[in-house]
């Protein structure tokens, strides 16, 4: 751990190199502990980090996953949008928990306001989509789409303004938004909303962008966690079927007001397999008796909207496309142990008219759940991992094991 974590500097971010769900809370929790400062750049509550410690389950939508590290402070960037009711849910389930996150939680006094009515707008869209071609998007209908939508055409309400009376503004909206999507804003409640989150937070809502320079003065260790991934960026991903935020790591680094050169590594994150949640291209994609082996193995379904993930194969050069974005200085491979039972396991290295070539490994058939270091791992394992860094040009530091703190192999 010390040379991996020696390697990594004082600023470093985590990215998910495929389309979500790589793992990337898990490996912030554990990274959290050598850290001092834990940061979330971009996108809303259409994410969903699970972590899994002493057997119980926690999944963060907004807050980052090391919030469980007592005295860690935790800050909420400029490029989130934040649906305020959820923020108040995840504070109050921590609370359940016996953490009391307010003291040590910084917003983002640049970061939206995503209201309900981003929501209804966000589900409109996607049934409009349905309706002309045939399939959407397959959103998280969370709202991340409208809110961003409304900060690009700059009518967007920021946190800074959340002790403002918005009630005529949001009137005003209304009417714009019940002549355009057909949807009714319930104005009253959006306000009553509002001022909860005020009494809660209205201390919390600063100038990150600053107390992150402070707190990087003063030597601070900052760790960002990336939320949704590479592939889904609204440039870099496989657009239209993308999110409608900046994944990347230049685009946590904008959402944070960091300049580039503050950030010292960047960890890529991939599962040993590879899932997509929505539309949009997968060509390793893998349905039937594999599939479904996959998904329920690896636990394949939404942590936001419990859909089942759509499951395939690690594409080589997906993971290449990503290192090239990111510029990863390792990888941390998740979920080895759910290949266990496989008897081949396909890479995809290539494609052809838009479908993958393969390159086939033998499976292992052996179980590699919980193991924590590289040389217990069965050799076929071993092969398959030097492979992805054959491959990849970069070396595999961390490799998940399984779904606990504990369960991840450190090289
Ligand atoms: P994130 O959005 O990138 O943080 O990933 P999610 O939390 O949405 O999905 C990853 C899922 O895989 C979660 O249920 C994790 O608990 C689980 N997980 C993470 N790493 C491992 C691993 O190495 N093995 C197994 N079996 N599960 C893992
Ligand atoms: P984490 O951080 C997986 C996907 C949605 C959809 C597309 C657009 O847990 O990895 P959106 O609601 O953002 O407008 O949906 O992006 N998507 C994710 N898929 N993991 C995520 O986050 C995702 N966030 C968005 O499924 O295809
Ligand atoms: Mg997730």
């Amino acid at each position: 751990m010390q040379k991996l974590l020696a390697s990594l500097g004082q600023v470093s971010a985590v990215i998910g190199a495929q389309w979500g769900d790589e793992g990337k809370g898990k490996v912030i929790d554990i990274l959290t502990e050598h850290f001092d400062v834990i940061a979330r750049a971009c996108g809303g509550a259409n994410a969903g980090h699970t972590i899994v410690v002493d057997g119980k389950k926690h999944v963060f939508r907004l807050l980052p996953s090391g919030c469980l590290h007592e005295g860690k402070p935790v800050l909420l960037g400029s490029g989130m949008v934040i649906h305020l009711p959820t923020l108040l849910e995840e504070l109050d389930l921590l609370k359940q928990v016996g953490i009391d996150l307010v003291p040590r939680l910084w917003i983002s006094s640049e970061a939206h306001i995503l209201f309900d009515f981003h929501k209804d707008i966000d589900a409109a869209l996607e049934d409009r989509r349905v309706v002309a071609k045939g399939e959407g998007i397959g959103t998280t209908k969370r709202g991340i789409g409208p809110a961003y939508m409304d900060k690009a055409a700059r009518r967007g309400i920021r946190l800074e303004r959340l002790g403002e009376d918005l009630r005529s503004e949001l009137q005003e909206r209304a009417k714009d938004v019940q002549a355009q999507y057909g949807v009714k804003i319930d104005v009253e409640k959006e306000v009553q909303q509002l001022k909860g989150a005020e009494s809660r937070l209205s201390k919390r809502i600063v100038d990150t962008t600053n107390l992150l320079h402070t707190m990087l003065s003063d030597g601070k260790r900052i760790l960002m966690e990336g939320a949704q991934a590479t592939l889904l960026d609204l440039d870099h991903g496989t657009y239209p079927y993308v999110t409608s935020s900046f994944t990347t790591a230049a685009g946590a680094l904008q959402g944070l007001g960091l300049p580039p050169r503050a950030l010292n590594s960047c960890i890529g994150v991939a599962k040993a397999y590879c899932t997509r949640v929505g539309a949009g291209t997968f060509p390793t994609e893998v349905t039937g008796e594999t599939g479904d082996r996959l998904r329920e193995r690896g636990g394949e379904y939404g942590s936001v909207t419990k859909r089942p993930r759509r499951c395939g194969w690690v594409s080589i050069p997906d993971l290449n496309y990503s290192a090239l974005v990111n510029g990863f200085l390792c990888w941390n491979i998740t979920k080895l142990d759910v290949l266990d039972e496989e008897g081949s396991v396909p890479v995809g290295i290539g494609e052809k008219d838009g479908k993958a070539i393969f390159k086939t490994f033998p499976g292992w058939k052996q179980s590699t759940r919980g193991i924590t270091e590289f040389k217990k791992l069965p050799e076929n394992a071993q092969d398959y991992i030097k492979f992805i860094e054959d491959n990849t040009g970069i070396p595999v530091r961390l490799i998940g094991t399984g779904q606990g703190r504990e369960e991840m192999i450190i090289r």
